[in-house]
């Protein structure tokens, strides 16, 4: 029987730009309002509260959100009392401010802040501060707060067979070119204690894949017990039943050891899959970057991994056009590119961020040749990828099983431990989660075609 909404249901619409820790957070802000009696709506016309749970790591995503946000101007008209929170890195990084540009905002708060979320909007719905209008906000919270990383909030996770998990909340590495560390704080490690008692809850709720979140969680040091690094965690993680499945993001080459590189060989439900952010092939940028390795040191540890973990995938990101960035500097992120091969890559051209050091750095670069290089290694690497995907065909990869593709019931999808996905055709019952034997019949730039091969691996 369908359990229809009782008609004075107060609804919530969130929106979430940025990375998987915004979309991790708007889960637990999803879980403080299901505790606050709100249900979760995808159409913000209907929402009594909208969330805007913003990203401010490049100058694009912040206007996207000013551009939405203009557009959710006139639906205060008919409804007075409807709440719109900008919360997330924008939110941090402007606080006020966000409402002087755009006044129709009534609370703003940053992501060390969300355990306040419910307390404000009792405050504004018992008619403490008045928002929207003459930038008169209902709450402004964006305090450091040290407290984070022991402090369990409730989470409404999306469905299905995947499930993220923080273990470590902010940076200190102050990459010059990076906003993150002003807008996340310092970094903070989740008790090691509370992270396993997380993913055992999660293996009894039937999550089979979790997938564990920090900007540079080779740094993850067990928090206050020091029960732990980062490569006893993944061990502590992979004895727990069920969890079949454990990925990781984000980690930093120059704190990847040789003791992490032994864990994800040695244990069995680590992915064979690193996102190992380059940002740029030549050491002399690098070296402006703040990343503190340069090009043979991180090479060094590719070869490496991939001695140690055959078949293993390694992905980057990469900056095009940062400040002071030579054309030969450009050449060398290319042959960086030609000699890795990477499984695959995101590429971005350099973004001005307020209160970075970057933005004061000499040699800024015209917008025409940040492109121009962006589109140069895209090119590239949209040829390898290729290429590597091509060496797939005719292999035997397990997948995860996710479900149908938006759209048609009977293409179906999921994801290698490679993290590649996989699209293939069926009409019958499958279970999300459910492990699958593929033989790959066709590669794509992005995806991979199979067709299941002798039914499940169980
Ligand atoms: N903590 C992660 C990355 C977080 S930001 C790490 O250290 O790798 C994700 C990516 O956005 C970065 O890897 C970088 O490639 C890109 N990025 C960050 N700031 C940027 C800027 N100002 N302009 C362009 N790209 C940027
Ligand atoms: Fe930004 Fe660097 Fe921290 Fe990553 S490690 S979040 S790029 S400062
Ligand atoms: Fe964006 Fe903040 Fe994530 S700036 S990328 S949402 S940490």
């Amino acid at each position: 029987m369908k359990v229809m909404p009782q008609k004075n249901t107060k609804k919530a619409y969130i929106k979430t730009f940025g990375c998987q820790m915004n979309v991790h957070d708007s889960e637990k802000m999803a879980g403080i309002l299901r505790d606050e009696g709100y249900e979760l709506t995808s159409e913000h016309k209907d929402a009594d509260v909208i969330i805007m749970n913003t990203c401010s790591v490049r100058e694009k995503a912040e206007q996207k959100f000013f551009s939405d946000l203009g557009r959710m101007k006139h639906l205060k008209d008919d409804k007075p009392h409807k709440k719109i929170i900008a919360t997330g890195c924008i939110a941090q990084q402007m606080g006020e401010d966000v409402i002087k540009r755009a006044p129709h905002v009534d609370m703003v708060i940053g992501p060390q802040n969300y355990h306040e979320l419910a307390r404000l909007l009792r405050e504004s719905e018992n008619g403490n501060g008045q928002g929207g209008g003459a930038g008169k906000a209902a709450g402004i919270a964006i305090e450091d707060n040290p407290a984070l990383a022991e402090m369990e909030l409730p989470t409404l996770r999306t469905k299905g067979p995947r499930a993220w998990v923080s273990i470590m909340y902010g940076c200190n590495n102050f990459c010059t070119y990076c906003i993150v560390p002003h807008t996340r704080g310092r970094e903070k490690s989740r008790p090691f204690k509370s992270i396993v008692e997380e993913v055992r809850g999660l293996s009894g709720q039937g999550y089979t894949e979790i997938t564990l979140l920090g900007q540079n969680v080779n740094s993850y040091d067990g928090a206050m017990g020091k029960e732990g690094d980062f490569p006893a965690l993944l061990e502590a993680l992979d004895a727990i039943d069920g969890i079949e499945r454990i990925r990781f993001i984000t980690s930093h080459p120059r704190d990847l050891s040789d003791r992490l590189i032994e864990s994800i060989a040695g244990l069995d439900s680590v992915c064979e899959h690193l996102h190992l952010p380059l940002q740029s092939g030549s050491t002399e940028v690098l070296r402006a970057m703040n990343r503190r390795y340069n090009y043979a040191e991180y090479k060094d540890k590719v070869d490496r991994l991939r001695k140690s973990i055959p078949g293993i995938a390694i992905t980057t990101d990469i900056i095009a056009g940062f400040p002071g960035e030579t054309e030969e500097n450009h050449k060398s992120t290319l042959d960086a590119l030609a000699e890795i091969r990477y499984d695959g890559i995101f590429a971005f051209r350099y973004s001005e961020r307020p209160g970075t050091k970057a933005t004061e750095m000499e040699g800024g670069l015209p917008e025409k040749v940040r492109l121009r290089r962006l589109h140069e290694i895209l090119d590239l690497q949209e040829n390898i990828t290729l290429e590597i995907n091509q060496g797939l065909i005719d292999s035997i990869q397990e997948i995860l099983y996710e479900g149908p593709v938006e759209g048609d019931q009977d293409r179906r999808s999921g994801r290698t431990r490679s993290n590649k996905i996989v699209n293939f055709r069926h009409t019958g019952h499958i279970d999300p989660g459910a492990l699958l034997l593929m033989r790959i019949t066709k590669a794509h730039k992005h995806s991979l075609t199979g067709q299941i091969h002798g039914g499940s691996c169980e």
